[in-house]
């Protein structure tokens, strides 16, 4: 694998998942697979999950790894080409990127929408920069319009827990005090999309998601009606996609927070979510702290789906 950006990158998904447990029944398997080898992780907005997972996934590789903050300490970056640089950007990110490049062989970025100008994040320009001018193989550790790692461990978590063979998971909206990036409902549909689970996403009018991220998946905007015998619920907020509204947040209604009552109309449902979450407004304490909520587990499968990635891309290194 050249590079991980979203789930058609991965291939057949269920070869994907039973080397994620191949590798969950023995992480330390590969160790031997490469020896100094160097993964850089690239960080412009903060991370904990991603941050800790990914590097316990690449020490149980035998990687070594740098990360670096670009917010601090490293140089400010300038990202338009043509910009006469007398402003308080040092440094061009087309030196910049092959630079790193240089002191690495494979390369994590983390890099949100920004919410300035919806075709530069659709377009993904900062993670395609890295891909374009490095020279190594770059891969997503969430980008402005996808999560992958994020939902390739969902979608491990499924897997883990489901009853039945097709199990109903429904995403829901809930409301957040500030606008978020839509990466991680985005990702989520595209991987519940690439099964063949029965997958139904609920949200107020107004938030309607990117088409092509929506796929097939059916949209009802009554949220308990979607809600009824669901087997998982996946929890999320996401600001807005369509038109001028593009990043607005258009509705805290806290009548969408799931608590008891939605989750009582569900079938004995698992609470989902990727953290880090906003208790009593995505989610009430109670939900979140009982038996049924896994979003522990959830993150736990973040260090295997990382793992799955880098093996993948430490085998394609020529
Ligand atoms: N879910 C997730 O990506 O968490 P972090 O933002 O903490 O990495």
């Amino acid at each position: 694998m050249k590079q991980f950006t979203d789930v058609h990158d991965l291939g057949d998904i269920q070869v994907a998942l039973k080397e994620a447990f191949e590798i969950k029944k023995d992480r330390f398997k590969d160790i031997e697979l490469v020896k100094n080898k160097t993964l850089m992780m690239i960080f412009f907005n903060s991370s904990l999950r991603t941050r800790l997972s990914t590097q316990k996934a690449a020490t149980n590789l035998g990687m070594n790894v740098i990360v670096l903050d670009m917010n601090q300490g490293a140089w400010q970056l300038e990202t338009e080409r043509g910009v006469i640089m007398d402003g308080d950007k040092p440094e061009h990110l087309l030196e910049a990127i092959p630079v790193i490049g240089c002191y690495c062989d494979i390369i994590g970025v983390r890099s949100f929408a920004r919410f300035e100008n919806k075709e530069y994040d659709y377009n993904e320009v900062v993670i395609n920069q890295f891909i374009q001018y490095s020279g190594r193989p770059v891969f997503s550790m969430e980008a402005a319009t996808r999560h992958p790692l994020q939902s390739f461990a969902d979608l491990i978590t499924i897997e883990e827990y489901k009853k039945t063979a097709r199990p109903k998971v429904v995403m829901s909206w809930a409301p957040h005090p500030h606008p978020l990036p839509q990466a991680v409902p985005n990702s989520f549909a595209e991987w519940m999309n690439a099964t063949d689970y029965e997958f139904v996403i609920t949200h107020p009018e107004g938030y309607e998601l990117a088409p092509n991220f929506v796929g097939n998946a059916r949209v009802e905007y009554d949220q308990m009606k979607a809600f009824e015998g669901a087997d998982f619920i996946y929890a999320k907020n996401w600001s807005a996609y369509t038109g001028d509204n593009y990043g607005q947040i258009l509705s805290k209604d806290r009548a969408w927070t799931v608590g008891t009552e939605h989750m009582a109309v569900t079938n004995n449902a698992y609470f989902m979510h990727c953290l880090p979450v906003r208790r009593n407004m995505i989610v009430t304490d109670d939900v979140i702290e009982s038996p049924q909520s896994i979003v522990i587990p959830e993150a736990a499968n973040r260090e295997i789906s990382a793992q799955v990635v880098l093996k993948r891309l430490l085998e394609g290194l020529e």
